[in-house]
């Protein structure tokens, strides 16, 4: 089919609501390693990645293999069996995630995994109320969007009982007009008063992104969740880290976000980079916390657990330390920072530069000093970046973030051609500025 074809399909057949990228949408045809081809012909440098989620690179050979072989032998088991992959997977996983996270349940998506950790969370402490923060993302079921602290993105009804938003650790537009450091971290502090002023005084959870992905890559200063996490306890509750979109080395140096601050999350969810592309949803735990939803009632996933998925996972993981470990997440990473950093001299378009590892945000404003969003520039960015073979993701709460995040798999060599791409862009944009 030719894309014009694709297109006319799309909007017969596929609800209106599905966001597209792009004024001129690109519908894919295939992918190798860094780069995907539309469908006709032309050829781009994927720094989306598929929204965070190719860790190893589209096509990954081995991973293509490894897939191949497991459809070949069993393609679906439910989680009513055991099977080899879902029990490998999960031994990975207690190794490489932080303290005593040990014990997995896998389902098919990053919005399963956050209910799987807010149904344990309840049942674990007997209470209901959770913390949630402002401008985080947490899917697209209604709880995951009464968690949502974004209104674009909560549609409908989304008022779920006993769920309280805190500010955010958003220090470029600090909700306290305050500046870091001498403001003490006091977003974090604050999460003592929205427990003592509008729950029971106790809680269930709190959830929170180490850097907040969908809201524009919202990086929270070092001691944020120490702070936070300390009250969180205190107050009886457990922290749910998730790491849908900052797993899997994505912010270098570690395998999870969570691992810069310095604290060890009871939960942690994690989907997207899991299985490079495959659907699989994770959320894991401690014994002692899992123990406690044995005798509540039964809980199945028919798709968790799938042999396919949890093999695509393991060659994941194999080819994450092989090939794009993440110290080269940090080392690549660290260039394309400096790179981006270079470009904020250059134009005032840009007001923030802010992220880690291969998870790079790009604020836009129209006056540094007001720090008004410049929204219609990011859509200038996306059309000049696209003209030139470049794909990135945008997000922010003001739509005015670019979300740079390629493949761990990204070489030096990548990120340069990245960079002089979108310098040519700001170039060209910042004239109309
Ligand atoms: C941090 C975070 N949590 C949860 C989700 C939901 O994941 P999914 O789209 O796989 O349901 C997303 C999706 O973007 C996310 O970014």
């Amino acid at each position: 089919m030719n894309k014009n074809e694709i297109i006319a399909k799309q909007r017969e057949y596929l609800w209106p609501s599905h966001l597209l990228y792009y004024t001129d949408p690109i519908p894919l045809d295939h992918g190798e390693g860094i780069h995907v081809w539309d469908v006709d012909g032309n050829k781009y440098l994927d720094f989306f990645g598929g929204i965070l989620t190719t860790s190893v690179g589209h096509n990954n050979p081995k991973v293509v293999e490894r897939i191949r072989k497991q459809v070949g032998k069993l393609i679906h088991s439910s989680t009513l069996y055991p099977n080899e992959n879902h029990v490998n997977l999960a031994e990975k996983l207690a190794a490489i995630t932080p303290g005593a996270l040990q014990t997995s349940f896998f389902t098919t998506s990053g919005t399963e995994a956050n209910e799987t950790a807010v149904m344990l969370a309840k049942a674990y402490t007997g209470e209901h109320e959770i913390i949630a923060l402002r401008h985080g993302y947490s899917g697209r079921s209604a709880l995951a969007m009464g968690l949502m602290g974004q209104a674009p993105w909560r549609i409908g009804p989304t008022q779920i009982p006993g769920i309280k938003h805190a500010m955010n650790p958003y220090c470029y537009r600090c909700p306290l007009r305050m500046t870091y450091p001498e403001c003490d971290v006091a977003c974090a502090q604050d999460i003592e008063e929205v427990i003592r002023t509008t729950t029971s005084g106790r809680i269930a959870a709190f959830l929170a992104e180490p850097i907040q992905g969908v809201g524009g890559f919202i990086t929270p200063p070092t001691e944020y969740f120490e702070i936070a996490v300390a009250i969180i306890h205190r107050y009886g509750g457990v922290f749910i880290c998730d790491e849908v979109q900052t797993g899997f080395g994505r912010t270098g140096q570690h395998w999870f976000g969570i691992q810069h601050w310095n604290v060890e999350p009871d939960i942690m969810t994690m989907a997207k980079g899991i299985a490079n592309g495959l659907p699989l949803g994770n959320t894991i735990t401690t014994p002692e916390i899992a123990d406690r939803l044995v005798d509540k009632g039964m809980t199945i996933s028919t798709f968790g657990g799938n042999p396919v998925s949890c093999a695509a996972s393991l060659v994941t993981i194999d080819a994450i330390e092989e090939e794009a470990d993440p110290q080269h997440v940090a080392g690549v990473g660290g260039r394309l920072r400096a790179g981006l950093e270079q470009l904020w001299y250059k134009y005032p378009l840009i007001g923030d530069v802010r992220g880690k590892g291969l998870m790079q945000g790009v604020e836009l404003v129209s006056d540094r000093d007001t720090k008004e969003p410049a929204v219609d520039a990011v859509v200038q960015i996306f059309e000049q970046t696209r003209a030139r073979g470049l794909l990135i993701g945008k997000g922010g709460l003001y739509n005015n973030v670019l979300r740079i995040a390629p493949p761990l798999t990204a070489t030096d060599e990548h990120v340069d051609e990245a960079l002089g791409i979108l310098d040519y862009a700001f170039a060209h944009v910042q004239e109309s500025f």
